[in-house]
């Protein structure tokens, strides 16, 4: 018992950290302008509302678009599919349920050896994702792992609500994880849920509940409690941030830079005044591609180091919200890289499809189908 206890003492502490990045972005953009066009809405009330001015809509599958992002995460850590021993999909807009979104990415990369698994926490989905990969790379149930944010959510859309149609785009990114004794990766996160609130956002028609009830899967109304949504998103990402950061002994004024999810500038803007962090510190990317849900952080992350606002050794912090009502914050410390090791050629066919031409598309056959149900 004792030697045990010594070996367990001795036994260094692994940590998960963050070796490789990718996005993969839609290439039609539905501007505000075009969403007027069929909509009672503006350029001018979406962006003073939301921040958002245009956001991707997908001519492929959420399996295509995760894998593309997949491989250029892969590509950057330097390693293949081969030596990844866990793969988590966050996402809440699945192709399929069965199989599961994860096996069909593990399948694709050549992830012979891994486990498989999708996690739906709606917008948080990548977050809660990246927190179990985390766990079971530190306990060493595994050893490395590819997690990705990934939605397609123009199918379940109702392009006929202007309350939520101009808020959600489609889009994909995964990091890679590998096991190391430096201290980093996720270092510490608040993950919690305002149960008792979730029928304030409600996606009728996306599930089995209502298959029996003669309605075309996809073909949805959405409950959609908007300036409710607001404050719980205000407060859950607040709070999930300080007690991440207390976790840590760290307070806000020592975050490098700040990830939020990307679901509304106003959203985004309180937060930092609640954390008393300036924007300066705080990585914006909703005007161009609104709320990606289970994408926006990993796509915000992908482009902050882009950009150079991630250094070696930042600490970032990385709040989040979502249906359920979801909510978290995950505290990181990046690694000494900052450049992908390599570049991988894996990309999305072509479509000389536009975004309003994709929608209008959905709308058509959405419409046939309800009319063929009924
Ligand atoms: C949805 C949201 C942008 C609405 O902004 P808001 O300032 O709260 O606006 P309100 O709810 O007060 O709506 C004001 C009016 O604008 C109207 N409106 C709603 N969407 C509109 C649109 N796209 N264009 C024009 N008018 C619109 C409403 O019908 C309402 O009209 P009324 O006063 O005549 O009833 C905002 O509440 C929000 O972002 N909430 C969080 C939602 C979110 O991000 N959810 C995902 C979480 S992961």
């Amino acid at each position: 018992m004792l030697t045990r206890l010594l070996r367990q003492s001795e036994a260094r502490v692994r940590y998960a950290a963050i070796t490789g990045w990718g996005k993969c972005l839609p290439p039609a953009a539905l501007t505000n302008h075009d969403l007027a066009s069929f909509l009672d809405t503006s350029d001018e009330w979406i962006v003073s509302r939301t921040g958002i001015r245009e956001r991707r809509i997908s001519h492929v599958s959420l399996g295509d678009m995760a894998w593309v992002a997949a491989e250029r995460a892969l590509a950057a850590a330097g390693i293949t599919g081969a030596q990844i021993e866990l793969v988590v999909f966050g996402t809440c807009s699945h192709d399929d349920q069965v199989p599961n979104m994860a096996s069909g990415v593990q399948a694709r990369i050549g992830a012979e050896r891994a486990a498989a698994m999708d996690v739906n926490t709606a917008c948080t989905s990548f977050l809660h994702g990246l927190s179990t990969a985390t766990a079971l790379i530190r306990t060493g149930a595994v050893n490395s792992a590819l997690v990705i944010g990934a939605e397609l959510i123009s199918p379940f859309m109702d392009w006929t609500d202007r309350n939520v149609a101009v808020l959600f785009g489609d889009g994909a990114a995964a990091v890679v994880l590998q096991a190391t004794e430096r201290e980093e990766g996720v270092l510490a996160e608040k993950l919690g849920c305002y149960g008792e609130a979730r029928e304030i956002l409600r996606v009728h028609g996306m599930g089995g509940a209502y298959a029996n009830r003669g309605r075309v899967y996809g073909d949805t109304s959405w409950q959609f409690e908007g300036q409710e949504i607001f404050k719980r998103a205000v407060h859950g990402m607040s709070d999930a941030s300080r007690c991440a950061l207390e976790k840590l002994g760290l307070t806000s004024e020592q975050v490098d830079l700040v990830i939020p999810h990307q679901a509304n500038l106003r959203i985004i803007e309180s937060v930092a005044k609640h954390l008393r962090v300036p924007m300066e510190r705080v990585f914006v990317n909703v005007h161009r591609y609104g709320n990606m849900s289970s994408a926006t952080v990993p796509v915000a992350l992908c482009e902050a180091i882009e950009e150079g606002r991630v250094r070696p050794g930042s600490l970032l912090l990385m709040p989040g919200f979502g249906g359920g009502l979801s909510y978290c914050a995950h505290v990181v410390r990046w690694g000494e890289r900052v450049a992908p090791l390599g570049e991988s050629k894996a990309d999305l066919p072509p479509s000389d499809r536009s975004a309003l031409q994709i929608v209008r598309d959905v709308m058509a056959v959405k419409g046939r189908a309800a009319a063929a149900a009924s």
